[in-house]
C-alpha cells in the first residue's frame, strides 16, 4: 500500500506524463478518493460519456470499468482511451451477450430495445437506444408504441417500468454490488438517525427503492446532497461515491446503508495502474469500426434526449 509521501511522487509522476500525452483523466464517483483527486473531471457515466464526447485532449484516460472507456471509444475514435486495468469489467454488463440479444429479438418481434449504458458495445449495436440510470426514465418515455424489451439490468428496468406505468421485458441482469443492499439494512440506520433521509441507485432492490425518500443516479444523488437542508443522509449505494460528498458537504453527515456495498471492480483502479498506463500507452480499449458505427447510433440517440 503506497504511504503520502510515495503517492506524491506517484501523483507528480502522473501530472508531468499527462501533459506529454495531451491526456485528460476521467474518473467515476466509485473510484478509489486518491484516483478521484487526480481526475480532471469525475461524475457519473452519463456525465462522463458527455465529458468524453467535448474534450479535446487526445488521450482518455478513463478510470472506470469497461464498458464505460468502450462508450468513450465509441463516441471517440480518433482518441487513445486508456482503461489502466484491462480486467475491470462490470459483472452486469456480461450478463448479456450479443447473441443473446438478438435471440431475444428473434422472439419478442419488433420491440424496442433500450439498452442500459451498463453493456457491452455489440449489445449497444444491437439496441435502439442506450440510457443510464440518470435518463432512463426520460430515455423509455421517448420510445413509441410497442412492446420493449429492457436489458441488462432487471431492477432499473423494473423501477423505469413502474414510474411510466408501462410494462416493459426485462432481461434478467442485476449489479452484484448493490443488490448487497437489503431493506433491513436501510431500516436499521434509519432506527439509528431516525432525522435522516434516505438516498439509494436505482440499481438497488425494488424493496430497498421502496424504502427510500430519493431513487437517483451517482451524479444526481450527489447533486441532491449538496442541495438538501436535512443533515444526515443514508446512501444506498456504493461507498466510493461517499468520498466526494463528505469532501463537497462538510456539515453533513453521509452514512453507508451497507458497508458490504463495494464494487471489486471499480476499485482495480490505482494510481500505479493510471502512471504505468501513461508510460505504456495501454491498455487501450478500442471498438471495431462496424459495431462502432451501429453502438454510436443508440448512445447519440440516448445523449439527444
Ligand atoms: P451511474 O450512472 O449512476 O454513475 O452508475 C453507474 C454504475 O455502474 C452504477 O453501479
Ligand atoms: Fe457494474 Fe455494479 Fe460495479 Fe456498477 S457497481 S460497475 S453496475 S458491478
Amino acid at each position: 500500500m503506497a504511504g503520502d509521501s510515495d503517492n506524491k511522487e506517484l501523483i507528480e509522476k502522473i501530472l508531468q506524463l499527462k501533459k506529454k500525452r495531451n491526456a485528460v483523466i476521467l474518473a467515476h464517483n466509485y473510484q478509489r478518493p486518491e484516483v478521484q483527486d487526480i481526475g480532471d473531471f469525475v461524475g457519473d457515466s452519463l456525465e462522463l460519456s458527455r465529458n468524453a464526447a467535448k474534450t479535446d485532449a487526445d488521450t482518455i484516460v478513463f478510470c472506470g470499468v469497461h464498458f464505460m472507456a468502450e462508450t468513450a471509444s465509441i463516441l471517440c475514435p480518433n482518441k487513445v482511451v486508456l482503461l489502466p486495468d484491462a480486467d475491470a469489467g462490470c459483472p452486469m454488463a456480461n450478463m448479456i451477450t450479443e447473441e443473446d440479444l438478438v435471440k431475444k429479438k428473434k422472439e419478442v418481434r419488433d420491440a424496442h430495445v433500450v439498452c442500459y449504458v451498463n453493456s457491452s458495445a455489440a449489445v449497444k449495436a444491437e439496441s435502439e437506444i442506450c440510457c443510464t440510470s440518470a435518463n432512463a426514465v426520460e430515455v423509455v418515455r421517448t420510445v413509441g408504441k410497442g412492446e420493449i424489451i429492457f436489458v441488462p439490468d432487471q431492477y432499473l428496468g423494473h423501477y423505469v417500468s413502474t414510474k411510466l406505468n408501462r410494462p416493459m421485458i426485462l432481461w434478467p441482469g442485476f449489479c452484484p454490488t448493490h443488490v448487497r443492499i437489503q431493506p433491513e439494512d436501510i431500516l436499521k440506520q434509519k432506527k439509528k438517525y431516525p432525522e435522516a433521509i434516505v438516498l439509494v441507485h436505482p440499481e438497488c432492490r425494488p424493496e430497498v427503492t421502496a424504502v427510500a425518500d430519493e431513487v437517483l443516479s451517482t451524479g444526481g444523488m450527489l447533486r441532491f446532497a449538496r442541495q438538501t437542508d436535512a443533515k444526515v443522509i443514508i446512501i444506498g449505494s456504493e461507498i466510493g461515491i461517499l468520498h466526494r460528498m463528505r469532501k463537497e458537504n462538510p456539515g453533513k453527515t453521509f452514512v453507508p446503508a451497507s458497508e458490504k456495498a463495494i464494487c471489486p471492480n471499480m476499485k482495480k483502479i490505482t494510481l500505479e495502474k493510471i502512471l504505468w498506463s501513461l508510460e505504456d500507452m495501454k491498455p487501450e480499449v478500442k471498438v471495431p469500426e462496424d459495431i462502432r458505427i451501429r453502438a454510436k447510433s443508440a448512445v447519440d440517440k440516448m445523449l439527444a434526449v
